[in-house]
C-alpha cells in the first residue's frame, strides 16, 4: 500500500491537496444531467432495490454520496488509496462507506456476486496495470450486473498539447522547460491506452461489451461492459 501512495502522489505532481481539488472542481460537470441520463439508460436497468453498488477509485467519495443518497435502499461501498482523499473524506449517509484499499491487488472487501453495478471513473490510467481491478470487479458483480470504465485515451501529441495549452505553441518562449517537462511526463500518463486496449483487457476477464462512447472529442472513452447471466 505505501509503495502505491507513493506511486499516486507522483502521478498527482508531488501535490495531492491539489489533486484533490481538481477532481472536486471538476465532479459536477462530469456528473452533468446527462451523465446521469447515461446511467439512468445503461446502468439502473441491471440494478435492483437494495443491491450494492460500488465506486472504485472513489477520490474524496463525492459519487458514493450521491449515489447513496439516490439509492438509499442500497449499499455503496468506496475504495480508495490517497491518504489525502481519505482524510477529506465528504460526509457520508448511513448505507455508504468508503474503504482503504490497493486496487492494483485488490483484497476482498465484499462478497463475490453481491454488486449490481461498479463505476471506474478516471482511474484505469492510474494504476500501474488494471487487470487484478478487473477480475476482482467481475467476482463482486452479480450475473447480469454491468461496470462503467470512463477514462482517458491515447490521442495524438498535437490534440494533447493543443488541450492543455489552448494558446501556447510547442516552440513558443512562454513554455518553460519546467511546463514542457510536466506537459511531456503527462502525455506518457495520459496516454497508456487505446479504447481498444481497455476493452481487451476487460473482454479477456469475461466481461460483454455493451456500449462504447467516445467523449471529449476523443481524449476520453466511456464503456459498459457486462458479466453475462
Ligand atoms: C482522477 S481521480 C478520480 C476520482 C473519482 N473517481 C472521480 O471521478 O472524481 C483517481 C482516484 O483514484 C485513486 N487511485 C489511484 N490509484 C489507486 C489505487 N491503486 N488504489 C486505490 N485508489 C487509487 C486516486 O487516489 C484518485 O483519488
Amino acid at each position: 500500500m505505501q509503495k502505491t501512495q507513493q506511486q499516486i502522489l507522483r502521478h498527482h505532481g508531488g501535490d495531492g491537496e491539489h489533486a484533490r481539488k481538481m477532481i472536486s472542481q471538476t465532479y459536477a460537470e462530469r456528473h452533468n444531467e446527462a451523465f446521469w441520463q447515461f446511467w439512468a439508460q445503461q446502468i439502473e436497468p441491471v440494478m435492483k432495490a437494495g443491491d450494492g453498488l460500488m465506486d472504485l477509485g472513489a477520490g474524496t467519495g463525492l459519487f458514493v454520496q450521491a449515489l447513496a443518497q439516490r439509492y438509499p435502499d442500497s449499499t455503496i461501498v468506496g475504495i480508495e488509496a490517497a491518504p489525502y482523499m481519505l482524510d477529506a473524506l465528504v460526509d457520508l449517509p448511513d448505507n455508504a462507506e468508503v474503504l482503504a484499499d490497493d486496487l492494483n491487488e485488490p483484497t476482498e472487501l465484499v462478497e463475490a456476486e453481491s454488486i449490481a453495478a461498479i463505476m471506474c471513473n478516471m482511474l484505469v490510467h492510474e494504476l500501474i496495470q488494471p487487470v487484478l481491478m478487473f477480475q476482482a470487479a467481475y467476482r463482486w458483480l452479480k450475473p447480469g450486473g454491468r461496470l462503467c470504465v470512463i477514462d482517458l485515451v491515447r490521442q495524438p501529441l498535437q490534440n494533447y498539447l493543443t488541450h492543455k495549452y489552448p494558446n501556447a505553441e510547442l516552440t513558443n518562449a512562454n513554455l518553460s522547460r519546467e511546463k514542457l517537462e510536466d506537459a511531456f511526463e503527462h502525455f506518457l500518463e495520459h496516454n497508456r491506452y487505446h479504447a481498444e486496449d481497455i476493452i481487451y483487457m476487460l473482454q479477456t476477464c469475461g466481461f460483454k461489451i455493451v456500449e462504447q462512447t467516445e467523449l471529449k472529442n476523443g481524449r476520453m472513452v466511456r464503456l459498459v461492459v457486462e458479466k453475462p447471466a
